[in-house]
């Protein structure tokens, strides 16, 4: 099975709906102080909350923190009540953005056809889509976990694109059973599904392309203490972490054992 090309690890933090707006600018300004001394190469993306984006932008001038959004519209302007444009995170400066969440999935009734359409809409503006997939404990139970990670992957991509040499693409596997719940899945369950979405990946573009453009991500209940497993002997590229990158240094100690696993 193919396996990542040498690069630096890539750790998303995704700030749900749990921080206000002066704290998620607080948190931001602590940890660029507290990531001037880690050593290391590695890529860090915030994802806070909307609102906070603009300020957050301002305050990250001169940091290696990049922005992302927690989620996008498929569409540049209409009437879509609530929603946000893409052109309103490439006018505040966002590079990257969460698309199709197990949260928004299966809290907020976004189905795969939309995940689909944001993902198109994404690429089109230049902001690099991190998609998420993942299985239900109780797909997991019947086995067909494999089969509903492979549908949910087959339909983000499907209208999408082949990617050229300036589309970044993050998949984060994000076991919905794992998401904020202290259990994680186990390294064997977590490089299994790697390697089904790998396969998938170079059926569908070729290794070239998947390893040119794509950057595979496990996500659910990473802590500093287990971040390690996920990414040594050539696994994943990184972690999408929420509980776990609200506090600095937390945060700063999952960097700083993902970069020392990263090419063990
Ligand atoms: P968690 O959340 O790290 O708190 O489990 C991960 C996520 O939902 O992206």
């Amino acid at each position: 099975m193919a396996r990542r090309p040498t690069t630096v690890p890539l750790i998303v933090a995704n700030w749900k709906m749990q921080l206000g707006m002066a704290d998620s600018h607080q948190r931001l300004a602590e940890l660029k102080v507290k990531l001037k001394t880690l050593h290391g190469r590695y890529k860090i993306v915030v994802c806070p909350t909307a609102l906070a984006l603009p300020g957050a932008k301002k305050l990250l001038r001169g940091s290696p923190i990049q922005l992302g959004a927690q989620n996008v519209s498929w569409d540049d302007r209409g009437a879509l009540t609530g929603e946000t444009s893409p052109l309103s995170l490439v006018e505040t400066g966002v590079e990257y953005v969460i698309i199709g969440h197990s949260e928004r999935r299966h809290l907020l009734g976004e189905t795969d056809e939309m995940v689909g359409r944001k993902v198109v809409s994404a690429l089109a503006h230049g902001l690099a889509p991190i998609i998420c997939v993942g299985e239900t404990a109780h797909e997991r139970n019947d086995n067909r976990h494999e089969l509903v990670v492979g549908r949910q992957l087959t339909a983000a991509l499907r209208t999408a694109p082949p990617p050229t040499i300036n589309h970044h693409i993050t998949i984060a596997y994000e076991p919905v059973w794992a998401i904020g719940t202290g259990e994680p899945a186990s390294s064997a369950e977590a490089t299994a599904m790697l390697d089904v979405i790998t396969q998938l990946l170079i059926n569908r573009y070729g290794l070239e392309i998947v390893e040119r453009n794509f950057r595979l991500l496990y996500g659910g209940s990473v802590a500093p203490e287990n971040v390690g497993q996920y990414v040594r002997a050539g696994a994943f590229h990184g972690a999408l972490v929420g509980g776990a990158s609200l506090e600095a240094n937390s945060l700063t100690g999952l960097i700083s054992n993902i970069t020392k696993n990263f090419n063990a």
